[in-house]
């Protein structure tokens, strides 16, 4: 069922790994399926392009293959150059997927997209967007449970999310025995904390 490129994309990916000290690392999550894709960014601070971008994932074959041609297509080029890059720039260059299987390429091309809006946030670069719970929640939702493999909003960590004057009040329902706790908490911070105009997350434990 998968293309030529599929499969040499698949049995040999490129830029698999993990980039000490990058510059932005996301975990992004399919809804569809529950795989999960990690993504590390080397940008140059000076003309911001892509200079080395790696990734592991726990996803199918066309996970894997649509993440490596997704890298191939990113690295070298500025951020801006790279938010442009589609879902079907990385079907085209793999010469089809099953319709199945388009999810997978945008999961790899999300993944993309909140890596570089994770460095753009850390770095001031960010367009402000107007603050608000949904946006919050919506973030959230990209904050993936590893043993699950499944987003924290949608297994029901997040019990409540509020918004006033710039400080963010979680309610979260999760224990410090559970073995993804720090993993979680770390990746809230990663994914809320540097939204402009987020001036402080407070979480509360149930
Ligand atoms: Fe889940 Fe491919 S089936 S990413």
């Amino acid at each position: 069922m998968y293309t030529k490129e599929v499969m040499k994309h698949f049995t040999h990916p490129k830029n698999v790994g993990e980039i000490e000290n990058s510059d932005a690392k996301v975990t992004e999550g399919s809804l569809a399926c529950g795989d999960m894709i990690n993504l590390y960014l080397k940008v140059n601070p000076k003309t911001l392009v892509i200079e080395d971008i790696k990734f592991k994932s726990y996803g199918c074959a066309a996970n894997i293959a649509t993440t490596s041609v997704m890298t191939e297509l990113a690295k070298g080029k500025t951020l801006d150059k790279a938010k442009r890059i589609e879902f079907k720039d990385v079907t085209k260059a793999l010469g089809g997927l099953p319709p199945m299987k388009i999810h997978c390429s945008v999961l790899a091309i999300d993944a993309l997209k909140a890596a570089i809006r994770n460095y753009e946030e850390k770095h001031g670069l960010a367009k402000p967007e107007e603050l608000s719970v949904s946006i919050l929640r919506s973030r959230l939702r990209h904050v993936m449970d590893p043993v699950h493999g499944k987003d924290i909003v949608t297994l029901k960590i997040v019990q409540n999310v509020k918004l006033e004057n710039g400080v963010v009040k979680l309610l979260l329902e999760i224990s410090k025995d559970n073995e993804s706790y720090n993993h979680i908490i770390h990746e809230i911070d990663e994914k809320i904390a540097y939204i402009p105009g987020v001036k402080k997350v407070e979480k509360e434990f149930i």
